[in-house]
């Protein structure tokens, strides 16, 4: 990993065709809209290498039943395939992990893609769920972290 370049919040606009292109693959007219993109507490943040988008990652505060309130969700995790292994996911999820402690939340949790379960334990996440399938895209798991 060499680092990344710099990550920046961006509009959900601006996020979205990189979401499409990375997680919608193959499936056409999926616009990648998700519940809760729009909602003010939202964040979305982009990696940049140089002036071009490599990568998004969507930080919303939704908690799993019986969680409280300092517990936030990420979504639509994505870097292009040209630039993997450059450290820009490891970036995302830093700028998004340091978002969120600012916020006063402390766990996080997400719906990983089976494929990328080994990133996120290396970004120090643990399974905490059996397999499930998400129709059209493939099997998953839960992950969390406890912040700090
Ligand atoms: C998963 C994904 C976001 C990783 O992004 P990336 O830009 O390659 O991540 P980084 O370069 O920051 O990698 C950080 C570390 O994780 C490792 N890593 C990356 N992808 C990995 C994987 N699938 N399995 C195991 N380790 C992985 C890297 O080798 C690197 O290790 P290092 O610190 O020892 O060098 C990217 O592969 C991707 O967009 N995949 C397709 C979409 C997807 O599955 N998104 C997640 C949806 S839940």
């Amino acid at each position: 990993m060499s680092g990344g370049g710099t990550v920046r919040r961006i509009d959900i606009a601006t996020a979205r065709p990189l979401r499409v292109t990375v997680l919608r693959a193959g499936m056409p007219g999926d616009p990648a809209i998700f519940a809760g993109d729009d909602e003010p507490e939202t964040v979305h943040f982009g990696a940049f290498a140089g002036d071009s988008l490599v990568g998004v990652v969507t930080a919303m505060h939704h908690q799993r039943p019986g969680a409280g309130p300092e517990e936030w969700q990420l979504r639509g995790m994505a870097t292009l395939p040209e630039v993997r292994g450059e450290g820009h996911g490891a970036a995302l999820i830093a700028a998004a992990e340091a978002f969120i402690g600012e916020q006063g939340g402390t766990s996080i949790w997400f719906n990983a893609r089976r494929a990328a379960e080994g990133f996120y334990a290396r970004m120090r996440y643990t399974t905490v769920s059996d397999e499930f399938d998400v129709p059209g895209i493939g099997p998953h798991v839960v992950m969390e972290k406890r912040l700090g």
